[in-house]
């Protein structure tokens, strides 16, 4: 994909549904009793993934265009997969999904793409060996593919050393079929959209934000539920940043989730100087939601550190972009995980925008970026859809062409991000 530089991107849009959301509903509709039926499901290639998984698990999923109908089976419901389940490039589905196979009655393994096969995955191999679980790396790297064989669980307090969702979900999951109760503390608050959900579906779940932590007991009864899965704000992102940096925009982006355990790109826009307006804001299911409006604003540096970060962890990416065409310094700490999801993004993120002439320093756990003009470049996306999308939003802000190598790879997540663009020019 080549793309220059460009002004005066107007219009509404709206996004796909939530990623991680998506997931989540294929996954807990299949050990549900009953119909889950589910609306603006994104259909990326991560949660085609999940879908694919609970397929071969006996699970029926109907999909036509619009909606997508989980045919569940109960919590022990799933059988055997004949095959090694194929979790493609994700990470949540490998991690949730490990917690519910931790519980079965059979013998599983599961691997993904190169990308996913060299991702920690100890995170949750010790906290679900500590709950009775047999579950182990096949290569002995600590990495996927891994081995899930039957064991009698029961509930633990885990004090997890990272904030990750994807972590505490995973105990949580296992926690269904756990003797006792299960209890997961985390450093600062991840994101809380299984807590949210399971709650909907009747698991027996609660949590002590003030204490970042979150309680199951066992063997519920859950059932089918009607969702409609909000507008993804880690895509949002793109355009929230496209329509504050590129000159002359304004654009309303509809129907967005802006749950305050993800909307940190929010607040750092505002903060960054951002014309940023949340209009119509109601609740779904849990869920909060909003339609946000941005306008061209010239920017300032700041300095992103501390609980909000893994608010916004996933759109670090692109608010790095920002930073680099802001006034002043942006300083960004406390994001070590960076270097764990798809690429490293500490890496990724500052080798392009040194290509693309900017004043970035990565350091141990996030990067110093000073803002100045961007300079069209080759764009090694390694094929992180993330680097992808973020870095074809700079190419509108920088001078002369920017190429983005393997743009294809924003499949994973928004198969039809350039489209939305399209519909703003
Ligand atoms: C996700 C959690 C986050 C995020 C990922 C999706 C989830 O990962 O980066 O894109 O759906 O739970 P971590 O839990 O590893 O931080």
């Amino acid at each position: 994909m080549e793309l220059a530089g460009i002004q005066g991107l107007k219009g509404t849009v709206s996004v796909p549904g939530d990623k991680s959301i998506s997931h989540r509903c294929i996954m807990f509709g299949s050990i549900a009793n009953g119909t889950t039926e589910i609306h603006n499901f994104l259909k990326g290639a991560d949660c085609l993934a999940t879908i694919r998984c609970f397929q071969s698990m006996g699970i029926n999923i109907e999909e036509t265009d619009h909606t997508i109908t989980v045919h569940g089976k109960g919590l022990h419901g799933l059988s055997a997969p004949l095959n090694i389940l194929d979790v493609g490039n994700s990470g949540t589905t490998t991690r949730l999904l490990s917690g519910i196979l931790a519980g079965q009655k059979f013998e599983s393994k599961l691997s993904g793409d190169e990308s996913l096969n060299s991702r920690p995955m100890k995170r949750i191999i010790e906290p679900l060996t500590m709950m009775g679980a047999n579950i182990s790396s096949i290569l002995r790297n600590g990495c996927a593919p891994l081995y899930i064989a039957p064991g009698n669980l029961h509930g633990i307090h885990y004090d997890s050393p990272v904030s990750s969702a994807q972590v505490k979900s995973c105990i949580l999951l296992a926690g269904l079929y756990a003797e006792g109760e299960t209890s997961v503390t985390e450093p600062s608050l991840s994101r809380n959209h299984t807590e949210l959900m399971l709650k909907e579906f009747g698991a027996d779940i609660r949590t002590l934000h003030s204490l970042s932590t979150a309680y199951i007991k066992p063997y519920p009864k859950l059932y089918g539920q009607k969702i409609v899965v909000p507008g993804d704000i880690s895509s949002a992102a793109y355009f929230i940043a496209a329509g504050l940096i590129v000159p002359d925009s304004e654009i309303l982006i509809e129907h967005v989730g802006i749950n305050p355990t993800r909307s940190g790109i929010l607040k750092v826009c505002e903060d960054m100087g951002g014309d940023i307006t949340l209009l119509n804001e109601r609740c779904e299911a849990g869920e909060k939601i909003a339609d946000i409006l941005v306008r061209t604003s010239s920017l300032h540096g700041i300095t992103i550190e501390g609980d909000i970060i893994p608010t916004l962890i996933d759109e670090i990416p692109i608010i790095a972009v920002m930073a680099a065409v802001a006034d002043g310094t942006t300083v960004i700490k406390d994001a070590a995980e960076l270097k764990v999801k798809e690429t490293d993004r500490i890496e990724t993120v500052t080798d392009n925008l040194k290509a693309m002439g900017c004043n970035v320093t990565p350091t141990e756990d996030g990067m110093i970026i000073t803002g100045g003009t961007l300079h069209g470049a080759s764009i090694h996306t390694l094929l992180d859809h993330r680097i992808a999308m973020a870095f074809s939003i700079a190419a509108l802000v920088a001078d002369g062409t920017t190429k983005i190598l393997d743009s294809k790879c924003v499949d994973v997540s928004y198969p039809t991000f350039y489209d939305t663009f399209e519909q703003l020019l």
